[in-house]
């Protein structure tokens, strides 16, 4: 089915220069950019985004990692998108990344990870409405 997930390229690899690079293993792997917004989260927006990971014990590194510097998110748009983006990102801890896999060549820890994928229907629209309450802008199909 066509459908939307939110991706963030992450504030270590803005800082690696590697945006493109990333954005073209979107491309490639058949994923549109329908949404794009270049920003620095402040704490409470971070803190909000990742709500259901309060109280965890990696959450305050991972405020910290997120709000250190700008991200890029964006909502990429396909067949299967959300599938099709977890496969090309590979697994959360690059340490189980499979080699290829965006985290596998980009990332620099568990927290630093290089991008952020959603990870379901429901999870991306609530994602999704946090960057872009504005909706997206479609391509013509
Ligand atoms: P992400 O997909 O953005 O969702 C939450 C993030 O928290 C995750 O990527 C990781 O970067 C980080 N994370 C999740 N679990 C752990 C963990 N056990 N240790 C450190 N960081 C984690």
């Amino acid at each position: 089915a066509h459908q939307y997930t939110l991706s963030i390229i992450k504030p270590n690899a803005v800082a690696k220069n590697v945006i493109g690079a990333i954005c073209s293993r979107f491309e490639t792997a058949g994923l549109e950019i329908v949404a794009a917004s270049m920003l620095h989260l402040s704490r409470e927006q971070a803190c909000a985004f990742y709500g259901i990971h309060q109280g965890k014990p990696f959450f305050d590194e991972l405020v910290g990692f997120m709000t250190s510097g700008p991200i890029l998110a964006m909502v990429l748009a396909g067949d299967e998108a959300i599938a099709r983006n977890r496969d090309i990102m590979g697994a959360t801890n690059p340490a189980n990344a499979a080699p290829g896999t965006i985290r596998a060549d980009f990332a620099d820890s568990f927290t630093a990870n290089a991008v952020h994928g959603s990870d379901a229907p429901d999870t991306a629209a609530v994602e999704i409405a946090f960057f872009f309450p504005e909706g997206v802008c479609p391509r013509p199909r």
